[in-house]
């Protein structure tokens, strides 16, 4: 090394910032999960270092969900497990800064720092590039610290700079975020915001510097994903906005990537063009997730979902013509106020007619501020128990018999880990069941052809086609 080389490596050293420890706990959706690593991205530049768990860490985040009942006060019995630790780390003559991110971020806003003074920062899901900065005024004393503002196209400007260390062969992209649906029961219009599109060439960037990182399958990340209208790009041929389909297809040229997958639709958002890529693009896997969350039309209407069951129907059985062997998948509620049981018995016949691959279900519950709240006729707790349980059986009944369907056929497995037991490798099928089967650890990251030998409710396992066989 020249004399200059070890200046500079020296001056490199002494800017390379302070190592700090970094604990973020992510709670609900994929989204969730992608914010999560994008903050970790962002924040890693400024000397954060990823930490198992909140004990002795410099910077804690909670990036929340608001879906599910309590989410809030879930939130706050956590903030008190955190208040003896910030206490030692203070003790200690350090420092420990709580941040709390995300939806019951957004919806609690500067409540959460009046019920919970140990919290120093509240963040809504559109202002996270701003942590940094948000950060660093906490560590000044200075009283900046809560941001909920809606500034989406920012967001995506700042987080897409940074590069990701991918750990795995899958990876989640978000092109789409924000609802303008309504639904009566659903928060997410009031935390998430308006709907919005990432433009094609910011997505595709993404995209190519996950295949770059050795990602064969990515899950295209949108809480309305089918409502995608992003930006051309520059200087294409096919101007103006381009529809999910065509950005599907255009993706599906990335060398290296294998698999696309893509999830939450909604209904009233579907297309011809989506439902022909289904039939003609290979790498567009057969499984679609689409809710519909109950079978009778006057429900349907009271949740405010802008389409009937017929409607739903039709298009499950447009998108079986075009690709037969596509699994569906679902999220239901029961107990929605004014459901009776013939409402219900609606949705279990629906549930019949469609033969659910998978199928999330839910007892309605009051989530404040929402129409749904405040409707006449909520349904005792007890009922929405019974309906529940019945709903699930068959549920259950019909994920099991389309897993046992799989037995004796031959299903091309993306590998991405070992499996529990030694020797065995595990992946997932293009219906994105679970499959384990004894074999190299060689093949994780590789797309290899297993023969199904047997089936359960939540997996597959099977032997693998011996090479040779492959390529006869
Ligand atoms: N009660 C019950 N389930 C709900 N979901 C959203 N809000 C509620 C609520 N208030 C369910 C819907 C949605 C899924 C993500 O969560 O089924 O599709
Ligand atoms: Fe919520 Fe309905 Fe929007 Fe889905 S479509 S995020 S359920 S409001």
């Amino acid at each position: 090394m020249s004399e200059t080389e070890t200046a500079a490596a020296a001056e490199a050293s002494e800017q390379r910032p302070e190592r700090k420890r970094l604990f973020i706990k992510t709670y609900g959706c994929q989204m969730n999960v992608y914010d999560s690593e994008r903050m970790r991205d962002l924040l890693t530049p400024l000397g954060y270092e990823p930490a198992e768990a909140p004990d002795g860490a410099d910077l804690v985040i909670l990036n929340t969900c608001h879906i599910r009942e309590k989410a809030a006060e879930k939130v706050y019995s956590e903030l008190g497990r955190l208040k003896p630790l910030k206490e030692a780390k203070a003790a200690q003559g350090s420092s420990m800064t709580v941040t709390v991110a995300g939806c019951v971020a957004q919806a609690e806003g500067a409540e959460i720092q009046r019920r919970a003074p140990v919290v120093d920062l509240v963040v809504g899901p559109q202002t996270y590039h701003k942590l940094p900065e948000l950060i660093a005024s906490v560590h000044r004393g200075r009283g900046e610290a809560l941001d909920t503002e809606f500034e989406v196209e920012e967001k995506f400007d700042v987080l897409a700079a940074p590069k990701r260390q991918i750990e795995g062969y899958t990876a989640f992209v978000t092109v789409q975020e924000g609802c303008d649906k309504f639904c009566t029961f659903c928060v997410v219009p009031y935390t998430r915001g308006a709907e919005w599109s990432r433009p094609v060439d910011q997505v595709v960037a993404e995209v190519r510097a996950l295949a770059a990182q050795g990602v064969r399958e990515i899950t295209l990340l949108g809480q309305n994903v089918n409502a995608y209208h992003g930006d051309a790009p520059a200087g294409h041929e096919a101007e103006g906005t381009w529809g999910l389909g065509r950005l599907v297809r255009h993706l599906a040229l990335i060398g290296g990537i294998e698999r696309i997958r893509f999830t939450t639709s909604h209904p009233k958002d579907m297309d011809d063009e989506l439902i022909q890529t289904f039939a003609d693009e290979p790498k567009l896997m057969p499984y679609f997730h689409l809710p519909v969350q109950a079978g009778s039309d006057r429900i349907l209407k009271a949740m405010n979902r802008k389409h009937t069951a017929a409607e739903y129907l039709d298009i499950i059985a447009r998108l079986r013509q075009a690709r037969p062997d596509i699994a569906i998948s679902g999220d239901m509620i029961v107990g929605f106020p004014g459901e009776t049981e013939a409402d219900f018995e609606a949705t279990m016949e629906l549930v019949r007619q469609v033969n659910y691959a998978s199928c999330f279900s839910f007892k309605y519950s009051k989530r404040p501020g929402t129409p749904g709240a405040a409707m006449h006729g909520q349904i005792d707790e007890a009922v929405k128990t019974e309906r529940l349980a019945r709903l699930q059986a068959l549920l259950n009944e019909q994920q099991t018999a389309f897993n046992e369907s799989m037995v004796g056929k031959t299903l091309p497995v993306l590998f991405e880990r070992e499996g529990r037991n030694p020797g065995q490798i595990g992946g997932r099928s293009p219906y994105l069941q679970a499959v384990h089967c004894d074999g190299p650890a060689s093949l994780i990251g590789q797309i290899a052809e297993v023969e199904i030998t047997g089936a359960s409710k939540n997996a597959l396992s099977g032997r693998l086609v011996p090479q040779e066989t492959r390529a006869a």
